[in-house]
């Protein structure tokens, strides 16, 4: 088997370079002899080409676990391209994976699980995810592999989460979005988060400043296990989070202004008016907007404003895909 014979102190670089040229062979190891390193590649020539010194050695296979980046890189080499066409985005849930099939690709599910098993060897539950549903936004699942559960433990940010997906709302892609929120945050603030869930945002953002956090949320399993959060997370937290349980258009009126208000608003809600009414210098507004009607969303928050005799300027950012030409945005309002 082909390898190429670098100094040891040049190995990076190389590795990176044959990475580029795509001769690396990621199926074996290399191998470190004295001062060198001989890494498998999978084109001779070309190394030779470009210089590089070939040698040919017996290296070991990685396990196979090791190659698969992602599920779609084990199911290239089973399934056509049509099917891999209609393989949906997962998420990885502490130790639950939720993926969606296709009635294009349900007789493929054996093969959809084995994947996911051997890119997760630390999986414990395969959930099939339907919609989300209701006021408490709980998605539909069914389990198709594995323990009978789904609670699990996610780890995020550097705080772990426990959510029981058949009975709370919980989205691990708004990860990157928690975190920016709690890089915007300042030491000291007052923030006020509605729709507050399991914690996610009030635990990433406490974590992270020093902030007194009001959350509300009416889902009482939700709030239970948002307890149960704050108690796995107490000695990692430097702000303090308050929960109360309840309906956030009886509670939050109720409740003096904030720094900050955050509104992961459940979709088909309007809390803007009262969001902007809580807040004395920032909202985070979430809601879901056609991209032709980002516009018009703009607009509306300007109107409510004013009607609130306040100044503002908006800044809209897609976060995530909803559905074609539908996003998850986040207005971020400064309010004067
Ligand atoms: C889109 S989820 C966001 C949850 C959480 N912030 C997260 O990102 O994981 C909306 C949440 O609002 C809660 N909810 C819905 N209507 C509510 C209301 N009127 N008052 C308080 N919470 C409400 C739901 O139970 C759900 O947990």
């Amino acid at each position: 088997m082909p390898a190429v014979k670098v100094k040891k102190n040049e190995a990076e670089k190389i590795k990176k370079l044959l990475k580029k040229e795509e001769i690396y062979d990621g199926k074996r190891r290399p191998q470190r002899v004295k001062n060198y390193i001989l890494f498998p590649i999978t084109d001779p020539k070309k190394a030779q080409n470009l210089g590089f010194e070939v040698v040919d050695v017996e290296l070991p296979m990685r396990p196979e676990r090791q190659i698969y980046k992602n599920l779609e890189s084990f199911l290239k080499e089973k399934f056509t391209n049509e099917e891999l066409s209609y393989l949906r985005r997962y998420d990885i849930i502490g130790d639950i994976a939720v993926i969606q099939i296709p009635p294009e690709i349900e007789h493929r599910e054996k093969e959809i699980v084995e994947g996911l098993r051997r890119v997760y060897p630390f999986l414990k539950v395969v959930a099939k995810k339907g919609f989300h549903t209701g006021a408490f936004r709980i998605r539909r699942y069914s389990i198709i592999w594995g323990e009978k559960r789904l609670t699990t433990i996610h780890k995020e940010n550097g705080i772990k989460i426990k959510v029981d997906l058949s009975r709370v709302f919980f989205n691990p892609r708004m990860k990157g979005e928690r975190y920016r929120l709690a890089q915007t945050v300042k030491d000291g603030e007052k923030i006020f988060l509605m729709f507050a869930g399991v914690l996610p945002y009030a635990l990433v953002i406490a974590r992270y400043k020093n902030v007194d956090i009001t959350t509300v949320e009416l889902n009482e399993e939700a709030v239970k296990l948002g307890l149960e959060n704050l108690k796995l997370n107490k000695d990692k937290l430097k702000g303090r989070i308050h929960l109360i349980k309840g309906d956030v258009f009886e509670v939050g009126p109720k409740l003096e202004t904030f720094d900050r208000v955050i509104s992961p608003t459940p979709k088909g809600v309007n809390a803007l008016r009262l969001a902007l009414e809580k807040a004395e210098e920032w909202v985070h507004y979430y809601d879901f907007v056609h991209e032709n009607e980002i516009r018009k969303f703009k607009e509306k928050i300007y109107r409510e404003c004013r009607e609130l005799g306040k100044k503002c300027e908006i800044k809209v950012r897609k976060v995530s895909d909803y559905k074609p030409h539908v996003f998850k945005v986040c207005a971020d309002i400064k309010l004067y």
